[in-house]
């Protein structure tokens, strides 16, 4: 059987420190690496100072449970948030959370998605540095994105 090469590797990031960049060609839709972590709940989360830092592996999967991804094992940590992503989450099960390709990936691009921070949580907090040419300069969840183009045009 014909083994398939590994599709992503670790890079040094233009977005942030270390990211996963395409190690070949991706085609649309392929699933890409696995998300993985320990189960906590957002009490403990809060509770927890190593939750606290400005860089986070928290992957939130309900209201009641986290994904604390924060380990060397999980290489999928490592992708950054982008403002026009080129992987979605696949999380239809919650058992399993797949990172998939939205769209064809040529080899050497790096690999982003959405991280789907609500507008809501201290959006502030969060400047985005993805380089793209729709960047709202926050990391933010594209749905809720326009509230801040709102606010960007009331400044012209
Ligand atoms: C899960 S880590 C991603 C991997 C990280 N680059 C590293 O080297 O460990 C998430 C953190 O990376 C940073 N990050 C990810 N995407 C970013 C972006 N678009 N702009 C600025 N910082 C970003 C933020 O500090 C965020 O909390
Ligand atoms: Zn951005």
């Amino acid at each position: 059987m014909k083994k398939i090469k590994k599709a992503y590797k670790v890079i040094k990031s233009n977005i942030h420190r270390r990211g996963l960049c395409a190690a070949r060609d991706i085609k649309k839709g392929e699933k890409i690496i696995e998300y993985k972590g320990k189960k906590i709940t957002h009490k403990q989360a809060d509770v927890n100072s190593k939750y606290g830092y400005d860089i986070t592996y928290l992957f939130t999967l309900n209201k009641k449970y986290l994904l604390d991804g924060d380990f060397k094992y999980n290489t999928a940590r490592l992708i950054n948030h982008s403002c026009n992503p080129n992987c979605e989450v696949l999380d239809e099960y919650k058992s399993a959370i797949w990172i998939s390709a939205m769209r064809d990936i040529k080899k050497n691009e790096e690999l982003s998605y959405d991280y789907g921070f609500s507008y809501d949580c201290d959006y502030k907090d969060h400047v985005c540095k993805c380089g793209a040419e729709n960047c709202v300069g926050f990391i933010v969840r594209e749905g809720s994105r326009w509230r801040l183009n709102r606010k960007y045009l009331k400044n012209y």
